[in-house]
C-alpha cells in the first residue's frame, strides 16, 4: 500500500520548513491600516541599499512588486537570485519553493528571507518525497528505473529536487520545459521521463511541444497502490506523470474559452501551461508567466485578449496596456492565494527586522539536500544554448 505522507497543517506560530503548507508568521506584523506602510517599505529599502535584493514573481500584489529590484516567471528569478553575489540579503516575495531554490544558488553567506512562511504552493505539496521514493521502488519493480529520468517542476519542494539531481535528473520551469523533455529523452536509450509534480505541464509539454501521443503517457497518483498503474502500462509508457496540479490554473474551463471566442470577436486565448490540456488544446498560445507578458506587449493596439493565468498579473497587464482589450479567462475572481500572502505589512515586517539586524523567516536548505537539488538546478541552467525558448 502506497503510503500517503501529508504533514499536518500547522496552525498557530511557528514554521514546518519541511512543507509548503501554510504556518502563521511569527512577528509583529504591521497593521494594514498603517499609511505609512509605503514610506516604511521605501525607507528600509534605502537603508539596506546594496545589501539587499528584492525579487518579486509576476504574481505578486502591485504592492509588493512595486518594490522588487527585478521582477519575473521562476526560471529568471532562479537566474537573477544566482547572479547577485554580493547582495547579502535575498528577499524572496514569491512562494517557498522559490525562496529554496534561491537559497540553493546563492552563496553561503547571502540569507534568503521569505516575508510570511505561509506563502507555499499547493502544487509543490502534491509530490512528499516519501510518495516518490515508493512510486521509485515501483518502476524499480517494474524493471524500468534504469530507464526512467526524473524531471520536476520548479514548483516543487527542495528534497524532491534533490531526488531528481540523485537519479540523473533534472529541474525544468514553464519557460523550458521542452528543452528539459528533449534533454531528458537523451539521456538514455529508450528514456521515459518521470515528471514531476504538475502532470499538466508534463503533458501539456510532451503531447503539444514533443510530438508523444496522450497514449505515450500515464497518471501515477500517489493515492493509489502502484500509482493505480499496472506494469505493463509502465513499461508502454513514454511519460509518467505524477497526479498533481495547479488549483489556480485547474480552474479555466473549455467552455468558457468557447463562450469568449463567441462573445468577443477576434479575442486570442493566451494561456499558462499550467492548465488543463483541454483548455491548451483550444487557446491560441501557450507559455510561461514572462511569455504571456511579452506577447501582450507585442500585440497590436484594439487586438482582444483573454488570459488564463493568476488574476493579479492579468490585471497588471490590463492596466499597463489600456490600448488593448484583456480579459480574465474565468468568471470569478482567481488570486494565487499563497502568492497573496506576501502583502506590504509582511514586507515591510521582513526589511524593518533585517534594518535591525535581524534575519526573519529566514529560507535554508539543509547541505545534503542543497548538494543534489543544485544538481538538477544547475542542469536546467546549463542546457546548452535552449534553456529560455519562450
Ligand atoms: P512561471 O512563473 O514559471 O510561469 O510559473 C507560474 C507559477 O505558477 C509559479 O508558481
Ligand atoms: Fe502554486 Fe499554482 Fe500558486 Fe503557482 S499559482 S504558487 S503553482 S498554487
Amino acid at each position: 500500500m502506497t503510503t500517503v505522507d501529508l504533514p499536518l497543517l500547522p496552525l498557530g506560530p511557528g514554521r514546518d520548513l519541511s512543507a509548503e503548507r501554510g504556518v502563521e508568521c511569527p512577528g509583529d506584523l504591521p497593521a494594514a491600516s498603517d499609511p505609512d506602510l509605503v514610506a516604511r517599505a521605501r525607507a528600509a529599502k534605502e537603508a539596506l541599499g546594496e545589501k539587499v535584493f528584492v525579487l518579486g514573481h509576476h504574481y505578486q500584489r502591485d504592492e509588493v512588486i512595486q518594490f522588487a529590484d527585478v521582477t519575473g516567471d521562476s526560471f529568471k528569478l532562479a537566474r537573477d537570485a544566482a547572479g547577485r553575489p554580493e547582495a547579502e540579503y535575498i528577499v524572496f516575495c514569491g512562494v517557498h519553493f522559490m525562496a529554496e531554490s534561491a537559497d540553493i544558488l546563492t552563496g553561503p553567506t547571502q540569507q534568503v528571507v521569505l516575508p510570511d512562511l505561509a506563502a507555499g504552493c499547493s502544487m509543490a505539496d502534491m509530490a512528499r518525497l516519501g510518495q516518490v521514493e515508493a512510486a521509485w521502488d515501483a518502476l524499480t519493480e517494474a524493471g524500468i528505473a534504469d530507464s526512467v529520468v526524473p524531471v520536476t517542476y520548479m514548483n516543487s519542494s527542495a528534497d524532491i529536487k534533490a531526488f531528481c539531481g540523485r537519479n540523473g535528473g533534472a529541474v525544468c520551469t514553464s519557460s523550458n520545459a521542452e528543452v528539459a523533455l528533449e534533454w531528458a529523452f537523451e539521456q538514455k536509450p529508450d528514456a521515459k521521463v518521470l515528471f514531476l509534480p504538475d502532470q499538466h505541464l508534463g503533458r501539456n509539454t510532451a503531447v503539444l511541444k514533443m510530438g508523444l501521443t496522450l497514449e505515450d503517457c500515464v497518471v501515477w497518483d500517489p493515492r493509489r497502490p502502484d500509482g493505480g498503474l499496472t506494469a505493463e502500462e509502465l513499461r508502454n509508457a513514454r511519460m509518467i506523470l505524477w497526479k498533481g496540479h495547479c488549483s489556480v490554473h485547474g480552474r479555466f474551463s473549455p467552455e468558457v474559452v468557447d463562450e469568449l471566442r463567441t462573445t468577443i470577436p477576434g479575442v486570442q486565448i493566451l494561456v499558462h501551461p499550467e492548465c488543463q490540456h483541454e483548455v491548451v488544446l483550444k487557446a491560441d498560445l501557450v507559455g510561461s508567466t514572462e511569455f504571456i507578458i511579452k506577447t501582450i506587449e507585442a500585440a497590436p493596439a484594439g487586438s482582444s485578449w483573454a488570459i488564463g493565468t493568476e488574476l493579479n498579473l492579468v490585471k497588471r497587464l490590463a492596466e499597463a496596456h489600456p490600448d488593448k482589450h484583456i480579459s480574465f479567462l474565468d468568471k470569478t475572481v482567481c488570486y494565487c492565494s499563497t502568492m497573496n500572502r506576501i502583502d506590504l505589512p509582511h514586507l515591510v515586517w521582513a526589511l524593518e527586522s533585517l534594518v535591525a539586524g535581524t534575519v526573519v523567516n529566514r529560507i535554508e536548505v539543509d547541505p545534503e539536500t542543497e548538494r543534489w537539488a543544485k544538481v538538477a538546478l544547475q542542469r536546467m541552467l546549463d542546457l546548452p544554448g535552449r534553456s529560455h525558448k519562450d
